[in-house]
């Protein structure tokens, strides 16, 4: 089955409203032309969801809505927390979660991801889960066992029909934001076990419809190297998603 590549942006915490509303703005008319081909979609922080979200509605443009992070209970005192269905009305339709600076500074843990794409999926979206290696863990060459224990853990007691939905982003820690990349053959071994054990836990068909993302450095330069390994699907991108140049000419790689 042919699957869609994606391109996602992870604004992280970077843009306001109004700035978040150029950046779309700028960004669309470049890829509109991709969208039957390539889902592009932008992660915004919280505070720019609804303006960014009105841009797209408002003038219909040919771009996904994601936000960063969630809690997974659907409401109650959890101060300055953010329930799912408060991102369905603001028309998101993917959540990051288990992204590793969300698990390194907030505490996020295999056991909170789990809980998260469990909401996700529950309030109809669907979780971008976020998985990868530091460079101790690279170094010791336990990438694959430690990146097969996070996504096990990640969609444990996922129904089934929901598993064909998930994304999976491969980022390894050491990789965000440095300039340094693995191989695109590595990336790609790693995304053919993360495939696999979502082939183990649910069964051949989903491991062929998810798509995995490789995340870390990404630029227009590298893109395609990464796109051209079979097992990745695309791209999540951080630095190169703030520009709408170098996010635009990522997407068009991925045609
Ligand atoms: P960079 O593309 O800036 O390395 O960030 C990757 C990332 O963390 C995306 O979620």
């Amino acid at each position: 089955m042919a699957r869609r590549p994606m391109v996602a942006g992870n604004w992280k915490m970077y843009k306001t409203a109004e700035e978040g509303v150029i950046l779309v703005q700028d960004l669309e008319p470049l890829v509109s032309r991709l969208w039957n081909e390539v889902e592009i979609v932008v992660c915004p922080p919280y505070t720019a969801l609804k303006s960014v979200s009105t841009v797209i509605e408002l003038d219909r443009l040919a771009l996904a809505l994601g936000a960063q992070d969630v809690h997974w209970e659907t409401e109650g005192a959890f101060t300055g927390a953010v329930a799912p269905r408060m991102l369905v009305d603001l028309l998101c339709d993917y959540v990051i979660v288990g992204h590793s600076e969300r698990r390194e500074h907030f505490g996020d843990t295999d056991v909170t991801v789990n809980k998260k794409a469990h909401a996700v999926f529950a309030a109809g979206m669907v979780p971008i889960v976020c998985v990868g290696e530091s460079l101790e863990t690279r170094e010791a060459e336990e990438t694959e066992s430690f990146v097969r224990t996070q996504v096990r853990a990640a969609i444990e007691g996922i129904a089934a029909e929901h598993a064909s939905k998930l994304v999976i982003a491969y980022e390894p820690i050491w990789a965000i934001g440095t300039g340094r990349t693995p191989t695109p053959e590595s990336a790609n071994d790693v995304a053919r076990t993360i495939r696999a054990t979502v082939g183990a836990t649910f069964d051949q068909s989903a491991a062929m419809s998810i798509r995995v993302l490789y995340g870390g450095s990404v630029n227009p330069e590298n893109a395609g190297r990464f796109f051209a390994e079979p097992d990745i699907d695309g791209a999540l991108v951080g630095g190169a998603s703030l520009e709408a140049e170098s996010f635009a000419a990522i997407a068009e790689a991925a045609l």
